[in-house]
């Protein structure tokens, strides 16, 4: 079963646990002062020394939890293939430090002096021969335990609660330069407690140790944890799918102020390379860490990574603004309609800028160098992150940005901004569906953003092999002066068959910088192919949809939300009633239709499944081209199905919405029974 999921039923137990040790006399729970039971009696602890100097930039580096979680593939020849790869591929000249051990690495039980036994299967020769072999080439060695008397796994691996004092003492004496310090198993003993025994253990060994703090964000650690660890988690765990990318990235954004060298927000370890998310996703990822200050732990298995995988985590003009040593956490400059834009002041007093498109089509995002921080002057140069490469512009930072992308610059006053061709803006404006065999009309522009004038602009836009693109106006000029577009019309006709689905056409602008220099900008435009529903009646569940998100695993057609694979769900049940047709989902959840303005109604059922018993809450609702048509209000798990009506009269697409109800989406499986739309 999916991690989260089993760590909410653990929960549950664990807070019937530690009820019960409420009401047993006797059976206190274990005191976070490391003389418990177990621990090898430490020596009254040495005056805790000062962790300064650590942690001044966010950690980076390497944890193997995203990727592998407890299986087999986690064990020495893993880690050690990291650290190869680390230094092979240039990743250590990149920032990336640290190579870190997540849970599963130990023995279920400690030896006859207790202390941790590395699980002899996965790491033959211990934990430090491990470090031994990192530290050989330069690199450090993280481990993990929890604040509780057993870590998060079902097997049962022993915690450090009662044993801090040991146990740091044997993370020290392995040669260990990072701990993860998790929150299962806690007994309900104060939070801070047993944060700060942890830490004064730590200090105790008088090695330095990074140390990450793991509670998720439970006890807001951001208001008291600046003098406890380096670095501490602010949610539940991250899976890799674009709803837990985006729920997390939303949580820990107001979390800014928080943030600084040697005290940082974690929002949880990188999903990069993982397959759940599409490259543009992952960059988006990666860019909103970068301005978040966040740490860079890598998760996937590099030894099977992609090109273009390594080609994000080693990008090193973004890693730049993680790594600036102001230590600043980006702060949200706008938001509305799901484009975002986050500046994060840097240390040379230039800015980065992040132009985030939440939503499913391109969206042009926008914003100021004066709104991002900048002093008042006549020109700025901006710097394409991504792209690497440099423009002039007299002020406006903005982008066309595909679905789920961000743009990534930095700008800056600089005197040299002349020498760099002027910003151009590439737009699109008109239809974004196309029939198979039908033909839509589109108009590009391309606008200069610079101080100077672009020259010679031309314009093309190359469609799919098969399709037809025509211009209907011109297709280049002269010069364009600051402030001016190139508006250019199109016809593009999708051949007949072509099958359902996105379609991506190039939209290339030439032009060159007065003094001569020659310059680009390509943007990727994309239709989609689609055919409304069949006239009358339909389910819902029976249609090909446009995109669907959720929460936790896929969307399913006529089953719930199982969370975790396709198919895994069970029958749609709400309140005992069981559906033979609907939709699974799990909130946050969005799954849109493409209706061609042919509907005209939408009817189902909803409620929350019977399957999960907990705390599900969410809230349905029905959005017609981007305008709420019908919501329902909070229902909970203990609540029949409610009828919903939603007029999508006119629409060209219908979304159906499944949001957290308030208490976070634990258990939040949204049926959408009995789905039908009339056309
Ligand atoms: C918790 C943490 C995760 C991971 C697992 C290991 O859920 O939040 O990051 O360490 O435990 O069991």
């Amino acid at each position: 079963m999916r991690h989260p999921h089993t760590r909410t039923t653990r929960r549950r137990v664990v807070g019937a646990l530690s009820a019960a040790l409420l009401c047993t006399a006797g059976l206190a729970a274990p005191a976070a002062a490391g003389t418990a039971t177990g621990s090898p009696a430490p020596a009254p602890a040495p005056a805790p020394a000062p962790a300064d100097g650590l942690a001044l930039t966010p950690p980076m580096g390497f944890n193997n939890w995203n990727s592998t979680h407890c299986g087999a593939d986690f064990d020495e020849s893993m880690v050690e293939g990291i650290a190869d790869l680390f230094v092979a591929k240039g990743l250590k000249d990149a920032g990336y430090r640290y190579v870190n051990l997540d849970d599963c690495w130990a023995l279920p039980s400690r030896d006859a002096d207790g202390r941790l036994v590395p699980d002899p299967a996965r790491f033959p020769h211990g934990i430090k021969a491990v470090a031994d072999y990192v530290h050989a080439k330069g690199l450090k060695l993280g481990i993990y335990t929890s604040a509780g008397t057993k870590t998060c796994n079902e097997a049962g691996f022993p915690g450090a609660l009662g044993h801090e004092y040991g146990d740091a003492q044997q993370f020290a004496d392995w040669g260990v330069d990072y701990l993860k310090y998790d929150n299962c198993n806690n007994q309900g003993v104060d939070a801070k407690q047993r944060y700060l025994t942890m830490r004064d253990a730590l200090r105790a060994t008088g090695r330095p140790i990074v140390y990450s703090i793991c509670e998720w964000g439970e006890n807001k650690p951001w208001e008291w944890a600046a003098d406890v660890g380096q670095l501490w988690r602010t949610t539940g765990d991250i899976s890799d799918s674009w709803g837990s990318m985006l729920s997390i990235l939303k949580q820990n954004l107001p979390l800014a102020p928080h943030a600084g060298p040697g005290h940082w927000n974690d929002p949880d370890m990188l999903e990069v390379g993982n397959g759940g998310m599409t490259d543009t996703e992952y960059r988006t990822h990666f860019s909103m860490w970068s301005m978040m200050a966040a740490p860079l732990l890598i998760g996937t298995d590099l030894r099977k990574a992609s090109p273009a995988t390594f080609d994000i985590l080693d990008d090193k003009e973004v890693i730049a603004v993680d790594q600036d040593p102001l230590g600043k956490q980006g702060t949200v400059l706008s938001s509305a309609g799901g484009r975002w834009v986050v500046t994060k002041e840097m240390k040379d007093g230039s800015r980065a800028v992040a132009l985030f498109n939440e939503s499913g089509s391109p969206q042009r995002v926008a914003t100021t160098a004066t709104a991002a921080g900048l002093p008042d002057a006549p020109a700025y140069t901006l710097r394409d992150l991504w792209r690497h490469r440099s423009y002039n512009t007299a002020g406006t930072v903005s982008a066309l940005v595909p679905a789920h992308g961000t743009v990534l610059v930095r700008v800056a006053v600089d005197r040299h901004w002349a020498a760099n061709p002027p910003a151009v803006e590439p737009g699109l404006d008109g239809d974004r569906f196309v029939r198979p065999g039908g033909t839509a009309a589109l108009t590009t522009s391309v606008t200069d953003l610079g101080r100077t004038p672009a020259r010679r602009v031309s314009v093309a836009l190359t469609g799919p092999r098969g399709w037809s693109v025509t211009a209907t106006s011109r297709t280049g000029t002269s010069a364009l002066p600051t402030g001016h577009a190139l508006r250019t019309g199109w016809r593009v006709t999708a051949p007949a068959g072509t099958p359902e689905g996105s379609y991506d056409l190039a939209f290339r602008a030439r032009y060159r910088s007065p003094a001569g220099v020659r310059a680009e900008s390509t943007t990727t435009i994309t239709l989609r192919v689609a055919e409304p529903p069949p006239a009358g009646g339909s389910y819902l569940s029976d249609l090909p949809w446009l995109s669907a998100d959720n929460g936790w695993g896929p969307v399913e057609r006529d089953t719930s939300n199982g969370e975790t694979a396709a198919g895994d769900g069970h029958p749609l049940t709400v309140d005992g009633v069981v559906y033979a047709k609907g939709l699974g989902t799990h909130a946050p959840s969005q799954v849109d239709y493409y209706t061609g303005r042919a509907c005209q109604k939408v009817t189902a059922e909803v409620g929350v499944d019977d399957e999960e018993r907990a705390d599900g809450s969410v809230s349905f609702e029905v959005w017609a081209d981007g305008r709420e048509v019908a919501s329902t209000g909070v229902l909970t798990t203990d609540m029949a199905a409610q009828p919903l009506t939603a007029d999508v009269t006119g629409a060209e697409v219908v979304s159906l919405v499944v949001t957290d109800g308030g208490n976070g989406i634990t258990s939040d499986h949204g049926d959408w029974a009995d789905a039908r739309i009339t056309c």
